[in-house]
């Protein structure tokens, strides 16, 4: 492999960013660090964004008063903001009103409409704006959408365009099966093939009432179907992005389970239609509820990123979000347990850590070793498995056994030649820490490096106790 490509979802500027969209990101970020220290930073491509058409945004920029565009050009800049906060370090940030994505969105459906795949039908049935979303009628629970209980589905009946997605079906089920389009986690992968295999029917990919989005090459009074166009995001920044053609297909969508159907069946068929290379790999990771409650503006516990980057500071939040459960199932973040741990691994752990070894090293002329650091096997091989919390883990099993050793040594007793011995086996134990904790923990990695280079000093504590 000599590139790598990963994405996000484009989240929708409905509404501004929180922890749950910057869960995924943030991992995006790790994987993304971690590709750049393998393959060098030009082979590596970042992307992430906003959705910014559709329903659900008119109805978000008409209840505060302006228009779609302005208001979507006022919450945008809030993820960019987030995303500096938690030190995301993306190549490009797109946003689906950019002229480019909106040029290259119709071509490419121009193109499945040329080669056949699209024909004009009559859409009967329910759309929740809230997901975005044709409802079927197994669906419906009380006449309501289950995810949005509290907005009204909207009854639809108009002519539209429809994508021949049964046609692709089977094609997409063997990719599937193959792993040619590997999905993961295999519980998901298997989802997938059940559904696909009870078979699929065509969809509208056209919308005659929505005037918020981009219009239809060959029909100008339509507008295509928000989800498609955003999906082709992930195709239209490579192309229309200096130098970044040959990074398509992607390597890795990075998505939460929410909006896996559209990622594991309608993208790649969309693509087939279009005759566009397939994604290698997409991964749906599972939801998290906030102290065993899921995370709603109705119960007023939607958590903020820059909530948790106030209290745990920037890589803390990184590390409580990595570690709080593993990556692909759900779970739950607990805020009484992020302080639990916070002092627990951060501010005993990692920073005692450092403390003590750097503390010590003042009286002596140590230093690390000048030699090029690489991530250690393990922890490499459990990011490449999308194993963040075990990667995590590895990294403070060998913290706990620096900080065992310590009290065993008693660095504190000894001078001279021992003093030195004890203290150069924990400073090479610590370099090789920082080394592994640069794609999760940048600016603590970058800041230990620093510390142990050249004559090692103290310095403030990297996690205060809270
Ligand atoms: N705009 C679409 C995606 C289009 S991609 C071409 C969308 N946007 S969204 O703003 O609703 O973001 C959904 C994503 O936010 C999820 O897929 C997931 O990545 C993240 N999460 C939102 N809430 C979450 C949790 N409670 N837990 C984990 N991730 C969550 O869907």
């Amino acid at each position: 492999m000599n590139k790598f490509f990963v994405t996000t979802p484009l989240y929708y500027v409905n509404d501004v960013p929180h922890v749950g969209h910057a869960y995924t990101t943030i991992t995006a970020d790790v994987i993304a660090r971690y590709w750049r220290q393998k393959l060098g930073k030009k082979n590596v491509f970042f992307l992430t964004g906003t959705d910014e058409h559709g329903s659900n945004v008119a109805q978000a920029a008409e209840k505060a008063g302006k228009s779609p565009k302005e208001y979507a050009d006022e919450i945008a800049p809030r993820f960019a903001e987030a995303w500096k906060l938690l030190n995301i370090d993306y190549d490009f940030f797109i946003r689906t009103t950019d002229p480019r994505h909106e040029k290259i969105a119709r071509e490419v459906l121009q193109k499945i409409y040329d080669n056949g795949w699209i024909y004009e039908g009559l859409y009967e049935g329910f759309y929740c704006v809230g997901c975005e979303k044709f409802i079927t009628e197994a669906d419906i629970i009380d006449k309501k959408c289950p995810l949005h209980p509290t907005r009204k589905l909207i009854y639809q009946k108009e002519k539209n365009y429809f994508f021949k997605l049964s046609r692709f079906a089977p094609e997409i089920l063997s990719e599937i099966k193959s792993g040619e389009y590997e999905i993961l986690p295999e519980a998901r992968k298997n989802e997938v093939i059940g559904r696909l295999e009870q078979g699929v029917q065509d969809i509208s990919i056209s919308r005659a009432g929505v005037a918020w989005g981009i219009s239809v090459p060959w029909n100008k009074s339509q507008t295509i179907y928000v989800w498609v166009e955003a999906l082709f995001n992930y195709y239209t920044a490579t192309q229309f992005l200096v130098g970044k053609k040959n990074f398509w297909p992607a390597d890795l969508h990075l998505i939460g389970k929410d909006i896996l159907w559209f990622h594991a069946v309608i993208w790649p068929a969309l693509l087939l239609a279009a005759k566009l290379p397939l994604p290698k790999q997409l991964f749906a990771h599972g939801f998290f509820t906030i102290d065993g409650q899921k995370m709603s503006k109705s119960l007023g516990n939607v958590i903020s990123p820059k909530q948790l980057v106030d209290k745990y500071g920037l890589d803390g939040t990184r590390y409580l979000l990595l570690s709080a459960y593993q990556f692909g199932s759900d779970g739950d973040l607990s805020l009484p347990k992020f302080d639990e741990k916070y002092n627990a691994d951060l501010a005993n752990g990692l920073g005692n850590l450092v403390a003590r070894v750097t503390k010590l090293c003042d009286t002596t002329n140590l230093s690390l070793p000048d030699k090029e650091l690489t991530i250690s096997s393990p922890v490499a091989q459990r990011i490449e498995e999308y194993r963040f919390n075990d990667a995590l883990g590895v990294i403070w099993a060998v913290i706990a056994e620096a900080n065992r050793s310590f009290n065993e040594d008693k660095p504190w007793e000894l001078k001279g030649k021992p003093l030195n011995e004890v203290l150069t086996k924990q400073i090479i134990r610590i370099g090789q820490v920082a080394t592994d904790l640069q794609p999760f923990l940048p600016e603590t990695s970058e800041k230990i490096l620093k510390q142990f280079s050249g004559k090692i000093k103290s310095q403030p504590p990297l996690f205060p106790r809270i």
